[in-house]
């Protein structure tokens, strides 16, 4: 198993309050890695010092030989660790196509862009149904959609996602996490934080538990769903 994400010892502070204190994680390529854990956790904030957005008070993010921490969010996303923002933040007033050209602005490969579009479009159909619309139109779990499609035609090979699911129906929800498997079966790797534990475990080949700040148990998705801490802590036991 190739590891192509090692974060070693990050720790990420807020003025006086540690969110993040010390936490070692790996992603192995091509697998889906969940990072579950309640409310204020720090579990949007490990991704957001992965992805350059927040700097840690210490540690090392290891990705093809970089640490990712010295690098600003910029030279982040064009190594190649692109993340889904939370809130979807996509360009509302902007057409669903130009949004998904703005994923792949720093591209130069048009061959490869114009595959990646007709890839997206047939991972997401409503996508290309809605390409002339403007975005803000989409429904909520559309705009999730967008978001992904719109991080995907970055080309990332590791795609970060802090909580998908959130605020939307089930069938929907069932919908998005579906197609992540099926990026995921392309290759990609991908590193999903959710609250929604169960349904992050079952598509996640290994998991870990944070709970305030710190790493407290990891294992494969499958173990953690039959553990008894994660399931009286996070599964209604
Ligand atoms: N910008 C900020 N300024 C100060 N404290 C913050 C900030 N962002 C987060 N925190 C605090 O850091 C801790 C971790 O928050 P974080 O958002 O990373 O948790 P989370 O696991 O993503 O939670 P949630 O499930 O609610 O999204 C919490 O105590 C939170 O209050
Ligand atoms: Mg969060």
């Amino acid at each position: 198993m190739t590891q192509i994400l090692e974060v070693k010892d990050l720790a990420v502070s807020y003025g006086h309050i540690e969110a993040v204190k010390g936490i070692d994680l790996t992603l192995n390529e091509g697998e889906i890695t969940a990072l579950v854990g309640a409310n204020g956790a720090g579990k949007s904030t490990s991704l957001l010092a992965i992805s350059g957005l927040v700097k840690p008070t210490r540690g090392t993010i290891l990705f093809d030989g970089k640490d990712l921490a010295k690098l600003p969010p910029h030279k982040i996303v064009s190594s190649g660790v692109v993340q889904v923002a939370e809130g979807r933040a996509i360009l509302t007033t902007m057409t669903v196509a130009e949004n998904l050209d703005l994923g792949s602005y720093a591209r130069r490969d048009k061959t490869g862009i114009a595959q990646d579009l007709e890839w997206v479009f047939s991972l997401f159909p409503v996508l290309k149904n809605r390409a002339t619309g403007i975005a803000g139109n989409l429904s909520g779990g559309e705009q999730q959609m967008l978001a992904i499609a719109r991080a995907l035609m970055a080309k990332p090979r590791i795609l970060l996602l802090d909580e998908p699911s959130m605020g939307l129906a089930p069938l929907i929800v069932q919908d998005i996490f579906r197609t992540l498997q099926e990026i995921n079966r392309t290759g990609l790797t991908v590193l999903l934080v959710e609250q929604n534990v169960r349904q992050a475990l079952r598509i996640a080949q290994r998991g870990y538990v944070l709970e305030t700040g710190k790493i407290v148990l990891a294992d494969t998705g499958a173990a953690l769903l039959h553990s008894p801490r994660v399931i009286e802590a996070y599964l209604g036991g």
